[in-house]
């Protein structure tokens, strides 16, 4: 019997545990993975905060709704701008240690990334999400008291109520790794920080429990989403057949001075935005892509050898391992780059204080679509969000969880029962399925006729009752579907036959369940 119920440990779901454990109130914390899991431990960049004196809110500002071309909400937008040195200072409170620079002051080093007017990124070398994760988890090591955490256990479904004709969440139905039998767990707010959906496609520089999960839950139980055709392609994961898994080279290595060259040296970049490899990255990911099918390549390159070695391995240290361990010496070698999905920017809408459209559910981090995205994010945007957001849901949480609401149950739960012998199939195959039709269908660039096939090949597939299964096609269902909506090209969607912006679609298509049980 818990206050809160967090599922996901991430930057926002260990923000919400910490803060709201702070204010007193009790956590079960649940994850899928084992600690650490999530994207959060692999950002490389960092996380963007107004530093230097020269540089502005108002600028931020600007930025992030630039690259939200057009679809962005202020009012959240400024929230975020205005909120972040605010949640720097409650990272470092909780012992995160970004870079300094040795000198009087030792002032934060900060990185350029696409779409910056100034060098406002925050981090850590190149490993910041391991190390936020390294400090929150310290942090949580550190509290005795008021969080229970739960690894290996999986979140299946939300579980709703109408009370006093209101549909409330009141808890979750989780499967433990393992066991024969899925439990349902009652709180009195449920907050959900599941991460994004890049798993959906089949290149991807996610870790793999980035399904979108959260997204199909909640939907599911009636909370409205928006703004799922915007998943961001990062221009730039390595080129490296022989990896398991994909490894992102950090934007902040074109800040540093990375130029993307096709395999003749040209600068493909040039003529193509003015601020040629440093574009936004929808821009760059789509020129890597037509330069890759114009030259008949597998892929790009970013060239730093024109950097000194000292300065490479001191900023990028972690980049430069990798890539030596691939037998490329960046310092040397041109680094070989594709695009892959990186970031779902829409999600379930979220309010100031992250509260859904269903009462006593919150989302938090990136399975929220908060509005500060748009149609595109700006880079080292998102550890940002998942501070700020996280940090105003705790005191709204605070606030209502003082008005006295209790632990709703329900007997006999019959969720329970359709689950309970559902937890055995193996859903390899399915899931390779599924992300091949993304990427063919609904990846960096789209045509309706496409999208519709992909729908097509989605509807046929069959997740044998399994419900894990049953959320990751969902949710990519829910995905084409709002690609289909937005009959335009903008921000992330570009769609070959709607190639232009039209004015009526200046607008979110929010989707929800009308079932609405
Ligand atoms: P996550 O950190 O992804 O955590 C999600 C949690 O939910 C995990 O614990 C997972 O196990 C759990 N979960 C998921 N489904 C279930 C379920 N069904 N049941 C139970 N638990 C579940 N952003 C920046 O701002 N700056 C960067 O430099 C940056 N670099 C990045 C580099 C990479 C390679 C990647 C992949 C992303 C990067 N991003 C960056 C994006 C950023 O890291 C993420 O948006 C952010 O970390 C999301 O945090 P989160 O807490 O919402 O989710
Ligand atoms: C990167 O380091 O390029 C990732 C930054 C981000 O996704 O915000």
């Amino acid at each position: 019997m818990h206050d809160i119920l967090v599922i996901g440990a991430g930057i926002a779901g260990l923000t919400v545990a910490l803060k709201a454990a702070e204010n007193g109130n009790s956590v079960l914390l649940l994850t899928k993975g084992g600690k650490p899991d999530g994207s959060t431990n692999y950002a490389q960049g960092g996380i963007a905060s107004v530093t230097l004196p020269e540089d502005s809110f108002e600028s931020h500002i600007a930025d992030t709704l630039e690259a939200g071309d057009g679809l962005c909400n202020k009012k959240q937008v400024e929230i975020l701008v205005k909120n972040a040195p605010e949640a720097i200072e409650q990272l470092l409170k909780w012992g995160v240690n970004f870079t300094t620079i040795k000198n009087d002051e030792n002032s934060f080093s900060l990185h350029l990334e696409g779409g910056h007017s100034f060098r406002r990124i925050l981090h850590t070398a190149d490993l910041t999400g391991k190390e936020i994760m390294r400090a929150l988890l310290s942090q949580l090591k550190f509290r005795s008291k008021g969080i229970d955490f739960l690894e290996h256990s999986t979140v299946l479904d939300l579980i709703t109520k109408k009370i006093n004709g209101k549909l409330r969440c009141i808890g979750a139905i989780v499967a433990e790794k393992n066991a024969k039998k899925a439990k349902a767990i009652y709180a009195k707010t449920v907050v959900l920080a599941t991460g994004g959906a890049g798993c959906l496609w089949l290149h991807s520089t996610n870790p793999p429990d980035a399904c979108g999960e959260g997204i199909s839950m909640a939907y599911r139980a009636g909370a409205a989403c928006q703004d799922l055709e915007f998943m961001q392609f990062h221009p730039t994961s390595l080129y490296a057949p022989q990896l398991k898994k994909t490894f992102l080279i950090s934007e902040a290595v074109r800040g540093f001075g990375g130029i993307l060259k096709n395999s003749k040296g040209e600068e493909f970049m040039n003529g193509v935005h003015p601020l040629r490899s440093l574009a936004p990255r929808d821009i760059v990911a789509r020129a890597i892509l037509r330069e890759m099918q114009r030259t008949g390549k597998d892929c790009m390159y970013l060239d730093v050898t024109h950097r000194k070695a000292k300065d490479i391995k001191t900023y990028f240290p972690n980049i430069y391992a990798k890539c030596l361990d691939c037998k490329i010496d960046i310092a040397k070698d041109w680094i070989p780059v594709v695009p892959a999905a990186h970031y779902m920017c829409g999600g379930v809408i979220a309010d100031s204080y992250s509260r859904t459209t269903i009462k006593g559910l919150y989302a938090c981090g990136e399975v929220a679509a908060t509005g500060v995205h748009g149609a595109n994010r700006l880079a080292s945007n998102s550890l940002l969000e998942s501070v700020v957001f996280s940090l105003k849901a705790c005191e709204d949480i605070n606030k209502t969880l003082g008005m006295g609401y209790k632990i709703w149950g329900i007997k006999n739960n019959s969720q329970l029962s359709t689950l309970n012998s559902q937890l055995t199939v193996n859903f390899k195959k399915l899931k390779k399925e599924v992300k091949t039709i993304m990427w063919e269908h609904c990846g960096i660039v789209r045509s309706t006729e496409g999208l519709k096939i992909g729908m097509e090949k989605l509807l046929k597939l069959e997740t044998h009752g399994c419900f894990e299964l049953r959320n990751f096609l969902d949710c990519a269902k829910l995905v084409v579907e709002c690609a289909l909506k937005r009959k335009e090209s903008r921000g992330l969607q570009c769609l070959t036959d709607y190639p232009e912006k039209k004015a009526k679609y200046l607008k979110h298509f929010k989707i929800k369940n009308a079932r609405n049980r």
